[in-house]
């Protein structure tokens, strides 16, 4: 990226609290932003454009026709950013957000704009506790776009709860913050050597959940940070990565195919699926060994159904591992991971051998160790020897991992 300020595009919709976006826009600006404006209409009901204007010195996009910005504004305005953020951002725009309308200006941007999207949203308690909101901010969430949380308080309408609009030079220092980092990933991504390129890499990651009955699953304490490391890893380095992801909270990284799963038995069917044309398979997923043997189709209740509850029957689950391995033709590479709480290489080892991966990661895990942290500290196992590594963030080790997986390829 040539040298130049981070250009943001801030978007202003119908709420009371489109006065702070003026402040917010000075903070922006303050903070080395080059800044531009669009509204909604009913923005503009709350504050002109022309002061928007004045600030910027650029026309302020409110339609998509006949406009000042340029002959085709949405895709204009879209293209010259480097982070949009939609401040303050009304249940209606976040509605439509979740659901691809783009019957305005600023939501057509928002539909063509390939960088960081980040939504603050701001409105009346009950309106944003709404179960309509909330699916909408859910599904915002998932589809990986930054939700900078409403700050509780007083309301404009004498409601007392979540829906203000954070102050200006807090939210400013937080899409600076998002803004920088990504326009760093980008460069990063860019500068990285692309040994992958042409590559597809199937990732597992997350746990799974195998379910008891309507409300309760069997699961474990992974967060999928070290899968989803690799899988940026695998894309800065060039692969085309298919992710499939068990329950977690974290978005899908930016150019990733995402595929959601539940069960092991769901994680194994579309892990075969992805993995057909894949050069390398990394397991990385703690999978539930054992499902529970039936799934009751309603509560189990403590009184009723105490023999299910208290004598849970269970299955062994289908090895998603091993299955990969043995369908693996001589181009493909599989990896694994070994989870240990003791004899960490020595168990590694045997998984190797015991699932006919070409590497396995060993790492120890417990309280504070290998779930949930941002660092991990592994040994690498193939039939070439082992190599004990420091600890290291987990990015950083996922690129250690393809330079490992890289060699033993050849
Ligand atoms: O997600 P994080 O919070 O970042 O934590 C990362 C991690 C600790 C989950 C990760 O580093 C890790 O160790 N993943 C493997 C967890 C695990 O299930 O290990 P295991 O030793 O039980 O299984 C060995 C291998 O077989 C793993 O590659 C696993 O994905 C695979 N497996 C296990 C059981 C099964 N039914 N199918 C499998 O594919």
């Amino acid at each position: 990226m040539e040298d130049r300020k981070p250009r943001l595009l801030l978007g202003v919709t119908g709420c009371i609290a489109a006065y702070k976006s003026v402040e917010l826009l000075r903070f922006l600006q303050k903070a080395s932003a080059e800044v531009r404006v669009v509204m909604t209409e009913s923005a503009t009901e709350f504050v002109g454009p022309a002061t928007f204007e004045a600030l910027t010195g650029a026309p302020v996009g409110t339609g998509l026709f006949r406009s000042a910005v340029d002959p085709i504004p949405h895709i204009a305005l879209a293209e010259w950013c480097d982070g949009f953020v939609i401040a303050p951002c009304t249940a209606n725009v976040m509605a439509k957000l979740a659901h691809g309308i783009a019957d305005d200006l600023l939501t057509s941007t928002a539909l063509a704009c390939m960088a960081p999207l980040m939504v603050a949203p701001a409105m009346n308690v009950h309106m944003y506790e709404n179960a309509a909101t909330q699916a909408n901010l859910a599904l915002l969430k998932e589809r990986g776009l930054y939700i900078i949380e409403p700050d509780s308080g007083y309301l404009a309408c004498g409601d007392v709860g979540p829906g203000r609009l954070p102050e200006p030079a807090e939210l400013a220092q937080r899409v600076m913050a998002l803004v920088q980092e990504s326009l760093a990933g980008e460069l990063a991504h860019a500068e990285a050597v692309q040994d992958l390129a042409d590559a597809k890499v199937v990732i597992t990651a997350g746990p799974t959940r195998e379910p008891i009955d309507e409300v309760r699953y069997l699961s474990n304490y992974s967060s999928g940070k070290m899968g989803y490391s690799l899988a940026e890893a695998a894309r800065d380095r060039g692969a085309a990565v298919t992710l499939v992801s068990g329950p977690v909270s974290l978005s899908c990284p930016e150019g990733v195919e995402r595929v959601m799963v539940t069960t092991a038995q769901e994680m194994l069917e579309a892990t075969m699926e992805a993995a057909q044309d894949a050069a390398i398979v990394i397991c990385t997923a703690a999978v539930a060994d054992y499902r529970p043997a039936q799934v009751a189709d309603h509560k189990l209740k403590k009184g009723q159904d105490d023999e299910a509850l208290s004598r849970l029957q269970l299955v062994e689950n289908p090895d998603i591992l091993k299955t990969v391995a043995q369908a693996a033709g001589s181009d493909q590479t599989v990896v694994g991971f070994a989870a240990e709480t003791d004899s960490v290489v020595d168990y590694g080892r045997e998984k190797l051998a015991a699932k006919g991966a070409d590497l396995i990661v060993a790492n120890e895990v417990g309280p504070q160790k290998g779930f949930g942290q941002d660092t991990n500290e592994v040994t690498l196992i193939s039939a070439q020897g082992e190599q004990s590594l420091p600890s290291m963030p987990k990015r950083q080790l996922a690129d250690v991992i393809f330079d490992a997986i890289l060699e033993l390829r050849g």
